[in-house]
């Protein structure tokens, strides 16, 4: 019940900062903002995620048979929100109960601004994959599961 009215409540959020029209992205008042407009700022993420993370989670992060999607606006380790999914990648996966501890953490070996960077790329990618039709919208549905495409 707490869980469908979280999902409703950042629904809510997120259509009304979709509605301005944002240059930036973010899942509540609160969370990490990224410029997801500033071309640099996504080619300098696409760049180190063709780097450091596609080897796992595939190209434009589509996923893979062993790494969830990180492009299709579904985030379930942490939570779907900038601040999480920054959170993810500074300290990786750790197991918890049944799931995590395949990630390793990428705090030493990349800064802040890279991982925003990171952040911003994915989030960039996961709209334009929406928009074209490549992938349902992820907002219409919840969804309590990573995704790990065939
Ligand atoms: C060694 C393979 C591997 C590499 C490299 C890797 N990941 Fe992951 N990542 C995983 C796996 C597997 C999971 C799912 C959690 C688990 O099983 O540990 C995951 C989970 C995640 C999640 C959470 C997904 C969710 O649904 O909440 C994010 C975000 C993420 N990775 C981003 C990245 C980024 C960004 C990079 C590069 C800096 C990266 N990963 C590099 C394997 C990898």
């Amino acid at each position: 019940m707490l869980k469908i009215t979280t999902h409703s409540l950042i629904l809510g959020l997120l259509i009304v900062s979709w509605g301005a029209g944002a240059q930036t992205h973010q899942m509540n008042p609160l969370d990490l903002a990224v410029p997801i407009a500033d071309e640099q700022a996504v080619a300098e993420g696409g760049e180190i995620f063709s780097e450091k993370c596609s080897a796992c989670h595939g190209g434009r992060g589509v996923g893979t048979g062993r790494a969830p999607c990180v492009s299709c606006g579904k985030f379930m380790f942490r939570g779907n929100t900038n601040s999480e999914i920054y959170e993810t990648i500074y300290s990786g996966t750790p197991r918890t109960g049944s799931r995590g501890g395949k990630m390793g953490a990428f705090s030493s070996m990349l800064d802040k601004s890279e991982i925003i960077s990171l952040v911003t790329y994915l989030r960039a990618t996961e709209r334009a994959r929406i928009a074209s039709g490549e992938i349902s919208d992820p907002y219409a549905e919840n969804q309590d599961a990573m995704v790990f495409p065939d």
